[in-house]
Parts: structure tokens; sequence; C-alpha cells
């Protein structure tokens, strides 16, 4: 099987980026983890990767003029590094149209919450302060506007009335530890595909297997069943 070739794009600790890796090291998983890119160049995430064997890219974002100026040089990276897909994880940088455009249909995002809830920064406290009993988060691809992008996959986590944001925040990111390395599988492998025209479609089987997570007390969608 020809593994897609995925470049992973953090900001800070990479947990997430992590949870790719390790999911990656098994033998039918569909993508390989090729590279790391930070914005940050003391990001932990990037040590980690690096102590694997993975290379490793610090752009510190300060050291450019413009965004438009980073974009580019992230842009120059990535070609440097040929992935099949982008997968952002943390990364703390909002995109010229011309590097989304770029990637277009190849870049995917993780966020915390249920989209199109929550959009931006502050997720989990807005979500306690609206009151929902229900949250969760999201891989969506990643188009113009931010956290915008169709939606691939979600899981849900329930809001206790205890919560503080740290407290959701750290149930939430169970899940997508979980989340985001199933569809970075299904979308690599064909199984999740998307359109021309933005439709995301599943392979029937996907769907007929949504199912609960009795570890997380989440409701995972998509699920390998
Ligand atoms: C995660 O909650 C992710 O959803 C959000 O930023 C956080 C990054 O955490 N976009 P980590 O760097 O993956 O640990």
């Amino acid at each position: 099987m020809s593994r897609k070739r995925v470049a992973v794009l953090i900001s800070g600790r990479g947990s997430n980026m992590q949870a790719l890796v390790e999911a990656a090291r098994a033998e039918d998983y569909a993508a390989e983890i090729v590279g790391v890119i930070s914005n940050r160049p003391n990001a932990a995430g990037l040590s980690w990767a690096a102590d694997r064997g993975i290379q490793t890219i610090a752009l510190d974002h300060k050291a450019f003029p413009s965004r438009e100026a980073f974009d580019a040089e992230l842009r120059k990276a990535l070609v440097g590094i040929q992935p099949d897909i982008v997968a952002c994880a943390g990364f703390m940088r909002r995109m010229t149209s011309d590097l989304v455009n770029a990637w277009a249909g190849r870049m995917i995002n993780i966020h915390p919450s249920l989209l199109p809830m929550f959009k931006g920064l502050n997720t989990h406290q807005r979500a306690i302060d609206a009151g929902v009993r229900i949250a969760g988060c999201t891989v969506h691809l990643v188009s113009e506007e931010v956290d915008g992008g169709p939606i691939l996959g979600q899981a849900a986590v329930p809001v206790k009335t205890t919560d503080t944001a740290d407290l959701l925040s750290e149930r939430i990111l169970a899940v997508e530890h979980q989340l985001y390395p199933k569809v970075l599988h299904l979308f690599a492998s064909a199984q999740i595909k998307v359109t021309e025209r933005g439709t995301v479609t599943f392979e029937a089987d996907i769907e007929d297997n949504f199912r609960i997570s009795s570890q997380f007390n989440a409701l995972i969608v998509p699920s390998t069943g």
C-alpha cells in the first residue's frame, strides 16, 4: 500500500501531531508523517518529532515583515517536503488566501468545538458560557473562512455543570487524539472524499458504523467500525 505523505503544521505542544505520528506506526495506516513545521521555533512538538527522526522545520513568523512573506516561505517549505496532505494541528496562524488555495482540498485542521458552533479562539469557555450540554471537536478541510471548511468528522463529549475551560479542554483533547488519526486515515485512503463543490461523501460502511466509544463516553463520527 502506498501511503500518503503528510506534513503537520503546529505552534505548540503538538499532542495532536503526536497522536498522528503514533497512529501512523500501524502497518495498515494510509498516511505517514514526513515533516513537521512550526511557526514557533521553541514549540515542544518540534523536538518531539525531531527525536523520532521526522524532518522538522522552524519558521519563526516574527522574522517576517508580513503575513504574505511568512506564508510564501511556508509554501516553499511545504514544496520541499512534498506532502500529499497538510494537517494543521494547533497551528495558530491565520493563512493567506494564496496559501489556502494552493492546498485546497488537501489541507485539513482540527478545531476543539462542534463546528459550526464556536469558530475561532477561546472555544471551551464560550461553550460553557453558552450552556451547551454537548461539546466536542471537528476535523474539517481548510478553506478561506477560518474554521469554515467542509466537515470531515466530529467527536462529542458531555459538558458538566462543574466544568472549567481547562477541564472541558482536557476531555475534548482526549477525543481529538482519537478522532484526528481516524479521519486522516479515512481521508488518506479516500474512504472520505470531497467533491469539487465541497460536498463530503463517506463510504457506506463507514456511515453505517458510527459508534459510541465507552472509554471516553463520546460519539465518534466517523468510525472504522
Ligand atoms: C487543540 O485543542 C486543537 O484542536 C486546537 O489547538 C489545540 C492544539 O493542541 N486547534 P496540541 O498542540 O495538538 O496539543
